[in-house]
């Protein structure tokens, strides 16, 4: 079941706390970059070994959250839906993303609506032909689920999410396989978990604190499961599921507010 995948990342060369756009984010909090940078290196290194290709993004100063690879852009089959951030002190990333994508393999679309590429669209390929599940309330707009459906013609489900300290859809639920997710149900609204529940009956129900600890920021091949280390416990539900965590430290990126699963998007070719 696992599956060769290739993702894009960019180092913490430039990271820093230095604004407030979710409620991790402390700017009088020291960062150490030359720690964000070894842990990151450590998580690159982590799915090299695990025989997954993972391009990377020179970094901007002056962008100090484009380490969060996530937010950038978001591909199914080839056809890129482009971000467009919430807050200004992002928005030039998705320039950055955007050069990435080589016209002769890949067709990008520019968005009209406010996105955050993988930050807010996860994509299960094994369910109903092909699915996307969109994360709205705090940063994606709503209007951007019904273009991001119109641009990879694939059925996009809105799921409202509710607790600020889960801003995005890759804090609150991860994809595992081709068929079945992990989520906390507490992040979402009570209509958006009944569509969970039916759409994934066999799904690996994390609580408050696994989703505290950044466990949901979670990103599979199938088989193995990249979390941080600090989620033990989701791990070892994980496991309890068939799945095998693989344990990464990076503890200097969650000031920040983020973990494994927005270091990393996966590309989808
Ligand atoms: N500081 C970044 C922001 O608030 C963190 C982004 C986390 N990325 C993610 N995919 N959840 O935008």
């Amino acid at each position: 079941m696992p599956r060769k995948r290739t993702y894009l990342m960019s180092p913490p060369e430039h990271f820093a706390v230095e604004y407030t756009i979710n409620p991790w984010m402390d700017p009088t909090a020291p960062v150490d970059v030359e720690l964000a940078v070894k842990q990151w290196e450590n998580l690159r290194e982590t799915l090299v070994r695990h025989e997954h290709t993972v391009h990377v993004l020179p970094p901007h100063a002056g962008l100090p959250d484009m380490v969060y690879a996530a937010n950038g852009a978001f591909s199914v089959d080839g056809v890129v839906y482009g971000a467009r951030f919430r807050y200004p002190q992002r928005s030039a990333e998705a320039a950055l993303h955007r050069a990435f994508y080589d016209p002769g393999s890949w067709r990008f679309h520019d968005p009209v609506e406010i996105n955050e590429g993988e930050g807010d669209f996860a994509y299960v390929p094994g369910t109903g032909g092909g699915v996307v599940l969109a994360g709205f309330g705090f940063r994606t707009d709503p209007t951007a689920h019904a273009e991001a459906q119109e641009v990879l013609g694939r059925p996009v489900v809105s799921l409202r999410l509710t607790d600020p300290r889960l801003y995005h859809l890759d804090v609150a639920l991860a994809v595992l396989d081709d068929t079945n997710v992990t989520y906390y149900p507490g992040a979402f609204s009570d209509g958006s978990r009944r569509v969970l529940e039916r759409l994934f009956p066999d799904a690996v129900l994390a609580d408050e604190a696994d989703a505290l600890a950044f466990g949901l920021n979670l990103i599979s091949d199938g088989r193995h499961a990249f979390l941080n280390s600090e989620a033990t416990a989701l791990g070892a539900k994980l496991s309890a599921a068939g799945y095998t965590p693989v344990h990464v430290e990076l503890g200097e990126l969650k000031k920040g507010g983020g973990s494994v699963r927005c270091c990393i998007a996966e590309l989808r070719p």
